[in-house]
């Protein structure tokens, strides 16, 4: 089964919520394993038998599942420069790549977005440390850039939470708690139509692991049914290509 980051064909009609529950369960049983690769491979997973290619730091477009503004960028590097404020779009990490090319269903699924570069509203509430040479969030000052990277699976049932791409269905709107990206500057948070969970991109708060009690930064849950944040990628910038860099595994140990 083809899934939301294998190119499937643009559809012209909605999509149900137990359609993408579908997508995301398969999405999640291929990608769990190549995900980590080799940094996982001696805590949590034996080693791959045989291993060919080569798995990139470099988070690359992938395809969403409706038509989007980076359709014909799939499988290019994500520039930090590509966005304009509040754009974002879906890439993959860690993806495995044979002779150049990405191979669907490997790396991490993930959500770039650009978020407001001087939004008082923006908090970091953690006292864990980004890996080194790597920053929770990728400022520019010059350009007035500032770019976040989330995982792409929902801390509820993993299905792919979306930036701006769902266009039929308003997200509900009784939050827990005010999310800025929505209150203060009228952008739709991110949104897993699943169920309808929402995560705040300029709320990065630390939470803890329900399953191996690690502690780790996410985006701020405003609404269920999820409990818990959605895990950032701590980036760098080479050469305006974002690049991402691994905090501990067991944060994206989910799906
Ligand atoms: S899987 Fe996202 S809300 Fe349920």
């Amino acid at each position: 089964m083809s899934t939301a980051w294998e190119g499937d064909e643009p559809r012209s009609t909605g999509w149900t919520r137990r359609e993408w529950a579908k997508l995301a369960l398969a999405a999640g049983a291929a990608s769990s394993v190549l995900a980590m690769g080799g940094t996982v491979a001696g805590q949590l997973l034996p080693p791959p038998a045989k291993f060919q290619g080569e798995l990139r730091q470099e988070i690359y477009y992938t395809k969403w599942p409706r038509p989007t503004w980076w359709d014909d960028r799939q499988g290019r590097p994500i520039l930090a420069t590509d966005f304009q404020e509040w754009q974002g779009a879906s890439g993959v990490w860690r993806g495995l790549f044979v002779n150049e090319r990405w191979v669907p269903g490997t790396g991490l699924a993930v959500l770039v977005i650009r978020v407001k570069y001087d939004a008082p509203e923006f908090q970091v509430s953690t006292d864990l440390v980004p890996p080194r040479g790597f920053s929770f969030y990728h400022d520019d000052p010059g350009q007035r850039i500032r770019i976040v990277v989330f995982a792409d699976r929902c801390t509820h049932l993993c299905c792919p939470p979306g930036w701006h791409v769902i266009t039929d269905t308003v997200p509900d709107r009784a939050y827990r708690i005010p999310p800025p990206t929505y209150s203060v500057y009228g952008q739709d948070p991110i949104f897993c139509i699943c169920h309808g969970s929402q995560y705040d991109p300029l709320l990065l708060t630390t939470n803890v692991h329900p399953r191996n009690g690690v502690p780790y930064l996410g985006a701020t849950h405003v609404h269920g049914p999820t409990q818990r944040a959605l895990p950032i990628v701590p980036v760098r910038v080479d050469g305006e290509v974002l690049v991402g860099g691994m905090p501990d595994p067991r944060w994206y140990d989910y799906c």
